[in-house]
């Protein structure tokens, strides 16, 4: 198993013992994450960070990780005030900051820009969103977080609420919980479910996920309730976001009828689909989720940078 100048476009490039090996990295760069070790593994090392699309968490947490190993980090958050706004294109980008990094970590709105700059960069890349499609970082995140909070991951029974067809992370995430043994139930409007491709794969995983547009009838038998946003930027229609926007509301009355120990997570940002009162209570998991790509993201910049093996 070696991780050195690899590629991390979906997480389907990485096997089931490789993601367990990245998790048990990020399990020892905690208390790193935390500040209270200090680290200069990635010294002399210098990760870039072109964004296209907006982020919080992604880009400051890559950005975080590389600095607080001891590394050095370049790089944009908006391609304003970049040469694209003179037209020039991904594949010249990508050449010439491959020139200048030992590492590049990517979002952009186009589905498949990451493999795109993977083949034009002779330094890795990390895809860190690409459109609608994956967000393999996010994914390993919540694997940890579910691996940390519930002990395992195999036989966990997780709900995927919200915006499955627009939501990339719930992409990257299906097929993987399948492929490692987790149990799944899609609860999304008709119009916005797990597209069809993303449910064949959890089938060939050998899991055949539950549709169904209604959280009631199946909360009671959750051990994780994975939330997500209505994807706004992602509507062709103002009037239909408007029209679904509303649709799913976590609050304490749903999650009373859950199990004690379920577990809410969001990869985040949230707009109103959890309510605010439900933050303070113990099920509440998604700010510690977010803070958990900060470990995660060192362990793998380690692995790929051949600091961590
Ligand atoms: N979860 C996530 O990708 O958040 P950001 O868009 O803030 O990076």
């Amino acid at each position: 198993m070696t991780f050195i100048n690899r590629d991390v476009v979906s997480i389907k490039d990485f096997t089931n013992k490789e993601i367990e090996h990245i998790l048990d990295i990020a399990e020892k760069m905690f208390p790193i994450a935390q500040g209270s070790k200090k680290s200069d593994l990635l010294k002399s090392k210098l990760m870039a960070t072109l964004f296209f699309e907006p982020s919080t968490r992604t880009r400051l947490s890559f950005e975080t990780a590389m600095q607080r190993l001891g590394g050095k980090v370049i790089g944009f958050a908006s391609s304003s005030g970049t040469s694209i706004e003179k037209g020039e294109n991904l594949a010249d980008t990508i050449r010439v900051v491959s020139g200048y990094s030992d590492l590049i970590v990517i979002r952009h709105p186009h589905e498949g820009s990451a493999r795109l700059a993977a083949e034009f960069s002779p330094v890795p890349i990390i895809n860190a969103g690409d459109g609608a499609g994956r967000h393999p970082t996010q994914c390993l995140l919540d694997l940890f977080t579910i691996r940390k909070e519930k002990g395992s991951i195999s036989k966990q029974h997780i709900g995927l609420l919200g915006d499955l067809k627009y939501g990339r992370t719930t992409h990257s995430l299906a097929s993987v919980l399948a492929r490692m043994g987790a149990s799944l139930t899609c609860i999304a409007p008709p119009e916005l479910q797990l597209p069809k491709e993303i449910i064949e794969e959890c089938k060939e995983e050998g899991i055949n996920p539950r549709l169904t547009n209604g959280l009631g009838d199946v909360i009671k038998d959750l051990d994780a309730l994975y939330v997500t946003r209505i994807q706004k930027e992602r509507f062709p229609d103002p009037a239909e976001y408007k029209r679904i926007s509303g649709y799913y509301k976590i609050d304490k009355e749903v999650l009373k009828q859950g199990k004690k120990d379920l577990i809410v997570m969001h990869p985040l940002p949230r707009i109103t689909e959890i309510a605010s009162e439900v933050d303070s209570l113990p099920q509440a998991v998604y700010f510690k989720q977010a803070f958990n790509g900060l470990p995660v993201r060192m362990a793998l910049l380690a692995l790929i940078l051949g600091r961590a093996k």
